[in-house]
């Protein structure tokens, strides 16, 4: 138990991967947490998680809401301030990736569902957060990814929003510095989670094909963005803000040789 204990975090997708190992690792530092997604199953088993690192009960808030329907988002912030009275943290997580290139057929309805999911829903729950988090100078940390820096192969809708997230990351920062509330973001590479299965790479080959995306020569873990957002939670990072942190064993630093390789 740590210096989140007292501390509120509220965490969007949090009934899975980056977010479920999120919740956990503030879950192990004592923090109240309100945890958002739509299965309320997975959602469950994050909370039974998070009490297994010695929470209360009590201290876990779970909130089934769609990110895409503005009045489940405005109930997320809601819920959270009358559960808990307060907010300290927020982490943007939810979200989804798609397949695609400018060429291709399903491009601009990718780009509306993204559009719609990982920028629009994060700018709304943010703007509903900001004034918790500036009685608490708070902070924010939004889970970008490498593409967001870099252009990821087939994944044209997706590298041009998670630029859009990387900016907002940076827009928030300077917006809320006089405010002393923080805002930064982590961008990892490929994370061993289900949102990787949607890329038809054959499960049984996940972790060799990731492997050689990275110089590092492994498949992310959702443990190595869970440490890194709870560093730009913390008062560690007190001087640090509108950064975007790579998480990617190094791919950003990388020119592949070969096009068409990701
Ligand atoms: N895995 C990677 O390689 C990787 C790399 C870079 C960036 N990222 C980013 O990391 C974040 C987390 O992804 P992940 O890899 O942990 O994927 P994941 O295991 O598939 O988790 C995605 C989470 O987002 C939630 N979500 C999706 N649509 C939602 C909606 N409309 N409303 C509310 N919640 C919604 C899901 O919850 P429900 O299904 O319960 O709604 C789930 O908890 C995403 O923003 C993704 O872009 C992932």
């Amino acid at each position: 138990m740590g210096e989140f204990v007292g501390k509120v975090v509220l965490i969007t997708g949090a009934s899975s991967g980056i977010g479920a190992e999120t919740a956990v690792h503030f879950a192990a530092e004592g923090a109240g947490l309100a945890l958002v997604g739509r299965d309320e199953g997975r959602l469950e088993k994050t909370a039974q998680d998070c009490m297994a690192k010695g929470l209360a009960k009590d201290k876990v808030l779970t909130i089934k809401a769609d990110m895409c329907v503005e009045e489940d988002v405005k109930r997320i912030v809601e819920s959270t301030i009358t559960y808990f009275g307060r907010l300290d943290v927020l982490v943007n997580n939810a979200g989804q990736a798609k397949l695609d290139l400018l060429r291709s057929e399903t491009v601009m309805e990718n780009f509306d569902d993204l559009l719609k999911l990982n920028v629009r829903s994060v700018v709304q729950l943010t703007n509903l957060a900001v004034p918790h988090l500036i009685t608490s100078k708070g902070s924010v940390v939004n889970v970008s990814s490498l593409a967001g820096k870099r252009v990821a192969h087939m994944s044209f809708s997706y590298n041009i929003l998670r630029a859009a997230t990387d900016q907002f990351t940076r827009c928030c920062a300077v917006d809320l510095a006089p405010k002393s509330v923080r805002v930064n973001a982590v961008n990892p590479g490929a994370i061993k989670t289900p949102l990787l299965t949607g890329f038809g790479i054959p499960a049984e080959q996940i972790e060799e094909v990731c492997a050689k995306m990275h110089p590092l020569g492994r498949i992310g873990q959702p443990t190595d963005v869970a440490s890194a957002i709870k560093f730009l939670a913390s008062n560690a990072a007190s001087f640090i803000t509108g950064e975007t942190l790579s998480i990617d064993g190094g791919r950003h630093a990388y020119c592949a040789r070969e096009l068409g390789t990701i």
